[in-house]
């Protein structure tokens, strides 16, 4: 439904975003993860038709956003980092508004309008005054316009950027169920949120892509190092030494949990390593308490991945 392939955008002499390269299949939900200035909204912007990239070519539904972007922006919608809401229509007035610019007849913008109201729970706000709807009712009618045409793709921009809680959990099973009907490429730095919608996650990071995976896989993906937490009865100094001595160790730190001190030992991942460190505590004459592995969370893990392309 999606294929980007080596999108490169320059403004003036900076690479905003070079050789970006990606596909999203129908139905999918795709995560844009990436710290400020990564290059998401630039890539979006050139997705939906809004700017010409540098170098690269990018289609949807095999429509080139360039040589065909009237074609590939029939099939987008398109929710922006800044919605443009015209405060002083109603949410009625605005959506058959939103749907006459883009070519629906009167029919079908009435009975889409009713459609979307409801999926994304407008209901009560049908004739309420856009510039008096809370941030979160703005975010939902901005979807709504997005996906008032039946897009094939949609593209969502920090789609839950600015709302409370309530309603960001809301705004998310909203975008979920968006998925599978349509395709849909959302970018956020709300880590846990690309967990929670995304079937997969793009991470860019100064204009590259430097991971494409699952949010699942991407943990495993750094398998080369676990993280082992230890809780041991001993002393401290000692113990910490007689740990970091052991050959694939690379790091550990301790601090109290509740009156315990817990290490964190973090070291090359294998059955191995947990075996020798329970033997070197052992053989002390110290007590193992408590080993257990940890997983990494995507935050670790974007961290390290950022970490490791600014080395
Ligand atoms: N119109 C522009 N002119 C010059 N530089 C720009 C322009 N728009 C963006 N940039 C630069 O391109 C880079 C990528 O910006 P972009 O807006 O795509 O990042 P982003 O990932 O969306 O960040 P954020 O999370 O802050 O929204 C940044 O360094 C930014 O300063
Ligand atoms: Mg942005």
């Amino acid at each position: 439904m999606i294929e980007v392939d080596h999108l490169t955008k320059y403004y003036g002499d900076f690479p905003a975003i070079s050789n970006v390269s990606f596909t999203a299949a129908k139905g999918e939900i795709l995560g844009f993860l990436g710290p400020n200035a990564a290059g998401k909204t630039t890539t979006m912007r050139i997705l939906t038709g809004f700017m010409p990239p540098t170098s690269g070519t990018a289609r949807i539904a095999g429509h080139d956003v360039v040589t065909e972007s009237l074609e590939a922006r029939k099939r987008i919608g398109y929710l922006p980092e800044t919605v443009p809401l015209y405060t002083d229509m109603t949410v009625k007035s605005y959506l058959a508004f939103m749907g006459t610019l883009r070519g629906m007849d009167s029919k079908a913008i009435r009975r889409r309008t009713g459609d979307v109201v409801q999926i994304c729970h407008l209901e009560d706000y049908y004739n309420s005054i856009v510039g008096k709807l809370s941030k979160g009712f703005r975010q939902r009618l901005g979807i709504a316009q997005a996906i008032l045409h039946e897009p094939d793709v949609l593209v969502l921009d920090e789609p839950t950027i600015g709302i409370d809680p309530i309603q960001v959990v809301e705004t998310r099973q909203l975008i979920k169920g968006l998925g599978g009907e349509h395709t849909v490429i959302l970018s956020t730095h709300i880590l846990p949120e690309v967990s929670m919608i995304c079937q997969r996650v793009i991470i860019l990071h100064e204009g590259e892509v430097i991971a494409v995976d699952r949010p699942e896989r991407l943990a495993e993906r750094l398998e080369a190092t676990e993280r082992i937490l230890l809780e041991v009865r001993g002393p401290t100094n000692q113990v910490a030494k007689a740990i970091r001595d052991i050959s694939g160790v690379q790091d550990v730190t301790y601090g109290e949990e509740g009156g315990k001190v817990v290490y964190n030992v973090t070291c090359r991942r294998s059955e191995d390593m947990r075996a020798q460190i329970a033997r070197t505590v052992v053989e002390h004459g110290w007590q193992l308490m408590r080993l257990e592995s940890v997983t990494m969370s995507l935050e670790e893990i974007f961290l390290r991945l950022t970490a490791a392309e600014g080395a």
